[in-house]
């Protein structure tokens, strides 16, 4: 029970029997979090470093927790405490690291590239937790297992991925993770935000929204990514809101059983009407708690250690 691997980098890296096999490994971990004590010695031993030089509230801590549940030692390196801010570069930070031994590494960084960069470098395993607007994989794996439990299956279905495309990691990770496993995605946005080559990777590219969550199984909206944008890439958040917002009227387009997912942070009442973010149809909250599976699963499918 193993990944042939050091790391984790992208989705791009993996083929479907590896999907499946972090998705199997990860509902079978699932139960360890509703235990009385949570917490198996898989990984007693094993010494996991985070290392986020972007902001995180889900990733940071689901990694944490789950690191902690398999009874692994975590340590976070809080950059802007550290001497990153003294001019140490990320590969000396990085070799720093290594030479106290840890056992994975695990890297936000606003640069694409940056964990493919460290683990070229350093011997311990690397796992991405999103690289600048390139790949969050553990996401698309956990929104992979959240569509899963909700629909029994991933062929076959069709996902609408809405919103600020460009600058999305977890849209690229996921609409390759969902065509990996015989989905069907559709995305939308402003045509400022869907950029040219989205049709090269197997989706469909519609204008609208309706158009969109027409007939869908899973609607997925995006968080408008401001911190990345160097000018503005529509008019007001009005204007988004009126086009592209999630709202009640919109899953009556969509399958009865359609469900509503986000990875968070939303930006409520923008990209998401918090009736819909908090209502009947929504497994928002269900992905956070996939997050611990999914990184147990990967942390341990990597570290090789045994299921306790
Ligand atoms: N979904 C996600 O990556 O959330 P955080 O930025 O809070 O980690």
């Amino acid at each position: 029970m193993e990944l042939r691997r050091k790391d984790l980098l992208g989705i791009a890296d993996l083929s479907p029997e590896e999907i499946t096999l972090i998705l199997d490994t990860a509902a079978s971990l699932k139960e360890i979090s509703t235990r009385p004590i949570k917490k198996v010695p898989t990984l007693r031993g094993k010494t996991v470093v985070t290392l986020f030089y972007e902001p995180s509230t889900r990733t940071r801590m689901s990694f944490e927790i789950a690191a902690k549940r398999l009874s692994a030692d975590t340590v976070n390196l809080t950059v802007s405490a550290s001497s990153a801010v003294k001019g140490e570069t990320l590969a000396d930070t990085a070799a720093n690291l290594q030479a106290m031994q840890p056992d994975l590494l695990i890297i936000r960084h606003q640069a694409a590239g940056a964990p493919h960069f460290l683990a070229r470098r350093l011997a311990c395993g690397v796992i991405n937790a999103g690289d600048g607007m390139h790949e969050h994989p553990t996401q698309a794996l956990l929104d992979l297992l959240t569509i899963r439990e909700a629909k029994g299956r991933l062929h076959g279905l069709k996902v609408a991925i809405v919103g600020d495309i460009a600058h999305s990691r977890v849209a690229r990770s996921n609409i390759q993770a969902l065509t990996k496993m015989g989905s069907q995605v559709t995305v939308t946005g402003p045509a400022t935000m869907l950029p040219p080559y989205l049709e090269t990777l197997g989706v469909r590219v519609v204008r609208t929204l309706e158009e969109a969550v027409a007939g869908a199984d899973v609607i997925m909206m995006l968080r408008i990514q401001m911190e990345r944008m160097g000018q503005m890439y529509f008019s007001t958040l009005r204007e988004y809101s009126a086009h592209f917002g999630l709202a009640p009227r919109h899953l009556a387009l969509a399958q009865k059983d359609v469900i509503i997912m986000h990875p968070g942070p939303i930006n409520r009442g923008v990209e998401i009407s918090p009736e819909v973010a908090d209502g009947p149809y929504s497994v928002i909250l269900d992905q956070v708690t996939n997050g611990v599976a999914v990184r147990m699963a990967v942390m341990l499918l990597l570290l090789g250690g045994e299921r306790g």
